[in-house]
């Protein structure tokens, strides 16, 4: 039996702030288990539900040296839906009415801490991976450890490590005295070819630097990172790691997002039945939203942390000028940036009817945002995968995307003269670009709602399981452990 370990700062059910929690949360689930036995370590953070925190069991504790302080590691284990996940309890670190919090050295500080407690508690847990598989910056100090510190001791060596970039973006920086004193490495880590970063120290240039393989959640992000554009200044690291890097493109959890059996949506409906029930799930949220309740207006869905990353300066640029000329419904739900919360709130509120802002998060009005909706917009600037863009492909809600990263592996352009095609997309990162395409996939809808069918047909055929990539994944720890 292979073990594999992943450690990563959020995973569903436990804890969801974006899509890195959907594939932590499902991905293992979908590994061959008659051959491997892959675990979770995630936090437990103060702000886990009630309901959530009543799976853990409490296992054990132990103090460790953390920043010259005897530290209290507590272990907590749970089994969901077939994996063993393990929570590390320290209520210093985990406190907070959310996961992250803007405090740069905080942050840093209650990684480091998760990442080497989440070494520390295996052998304590009677658990030694062959592959422990790090997910983003938070745990990117995990392969630097195991070739540093952990590498002296026997239950360590030869454990391999995978560093997998769910966001480039997001790095985990600050001086180099400080990540430093954090860290406890010495000096000779903070070279330009480890951890150094200009003038700073930066934690995901370790883990890419160390890990003995790097992955990314697609296959056109993996190529865009080398590039100056999408490389975040990690663009000669990642060149120079080519034959160590590849693009898996993530799936979703099949069964959570099924509209045939999905309990959030007020009316269940598949493949062949979509054309008459699908309408019934827009006809509740117009209700439920107060929109105008009228079958024939097309509705087009956002469902997104509302950041520049997504695209929302270009939504924001065309906004007045759609919906002033065309005859839509936007309903949008997402939190983010103030400049963009405020933005849709002040729309809801000149096109009432029109445009429905919701600024909070929920899972239910998310599963019903991509059952209602005909499209799903989702402008990315630059977007590793997306997950968003699979769950309304799934749910026969047809995604309008700009061309980039995991958007551009996944949504097959509209070819009318073809009749191929899963969506409708723009290559060049403008507001008019994607204003345009907006209203071809609108004449679509208005004027061929035939041939608009056909694409949901299409678009409900794809598969965005785990099937595929987990196999992928599978492969490459077959290759690293030997
Ligand atoms: P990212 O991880 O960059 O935010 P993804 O498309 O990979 O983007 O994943 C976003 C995930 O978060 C999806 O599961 C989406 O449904 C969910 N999500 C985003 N905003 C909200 C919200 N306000 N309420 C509920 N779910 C949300
Ligand atoms: C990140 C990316 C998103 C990706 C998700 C899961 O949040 O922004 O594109 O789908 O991670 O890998």
């Amino acid at each position: 039996m292979k073990k594999i370990l992943f450690v990563a700062s959020e995973g569903v059910p436990f804890i969801k702030t974006g899509g890195l929690a959907d594939v932590v949360g499902s991905l293992p689930k979908y590994y061959d288990k008659r051959y491997f036995d892959a675990r979770v370590i995630l936090p437990k953070y103060m702000c886990i539900k009630e309901e959530m925190k009543s799976m853990m069991q409490y296992k054990t504790h132990f103090y460790m040296d953390f920043l010259g302080q005897d530290e209290y590691v507590g272990v907590l284990e749970a089994q969901y839906e077939g994996i063993t996940y393990y929570f590390i309890d320290n209520e210093k670190y985990f406190n907070g009415l959310k996961p992250y919090s803007d405090n740069v050295v905080e942050e840093l500080s209650k990684f480091v801490f998760f990442s080497k407690a989440a070494l520390s508690i295996l052998p304590v847990v009677d658990f030694r991976p062959d592959v422990v598989h790090c997910h983003d910056w938070q745990t990117a100090i995990i392969p630097v450890y195991l070739k540093e510190r952990f590498a002296a001791g026997e239950f360590y060596q030869g454990m391999k490590s995978v560093m997998t970039i769910h966001n480039l973006k997001f790095q985990g920086i600050y001086d180099i005295k400080t990540v430093q004193r954090i860290t406890g490495l010495d000096n000779s880590y903070f070279a330009p070819d480890k951890l150094a970063y200009f003038k700073d120290g930066n934690l995901l240039k370790g883990g890419l630097t160390y890990a003995d393989a790097i992955t990314t959640v697609s296959q056109t992000y993996a190529e865009e990172i080398k590039t100056a554009f999408y490389g975040e200044k990690l663009e000669g690291l990642l060149t120079a790691r080519s034959n160590d890097l590849r693009g898996i493109v993530n799936g979703i959890d099949y069964d959570e997002y099924n509209p045939e059996t999905d309990p959030y949506i007020v009316r269940k409906y598949n493949a062949s039945n979509f054309r008459k029930e699908k309408i019934k799930n827009k006809r509740d949220l117009q209700k439920q939203l107060g929109l105008e309740e009228n079958d024939k207006k097309m509705m087009i869905g956002i469902v997104s942390r509302l950041t520049d990353q997504k695209g929302m300066d270009l939504v924001s640029y065309i906004m007045d000028e759609m919906l002033s000329q065309d005859d839509i419904q936007l309903v949008v739900l997402g939190t983010g940036e103030e400049q963009y919360e405020n933005m849709f709130r002040h729309f809801d509120w000149k096109y009432h009817g029109k445009v429905s802002a919701n600024i909070y998060y929920s899972e239910e009005l998310s599963h019903k945002v991509y059952a209602a909706c005909d499209a799903f917009l989702m402008p990315s600037l630059f977007e590793p995968c997306g997950l968003s863009q699979l769950m309304s492909l799934r749910y026969g809600t047809i995604p309008i995307v700009r061309e980039t990263g995991g958007l551009k592996d996944t949504v097959e352009p509209y070819n009318e003269y073809e009749s191929k095609g899963t969506g409708f997309s723009f290559t060049n990162y403008n507001a008019h670009e994607m204003l345009a395409t907006i209203r071809y996939a609108e004449k679509i809808y208005y004027d061929k709602k035939r041939e608009w069918n056909k694409i949901v047909d299409r678009a409900m055929a794809t598969d965005y399981s785990w099937r595929v990539s987990a196999s992928k994944y599978q492969e490459m720890y077959d290759w690293l452990i030997g």
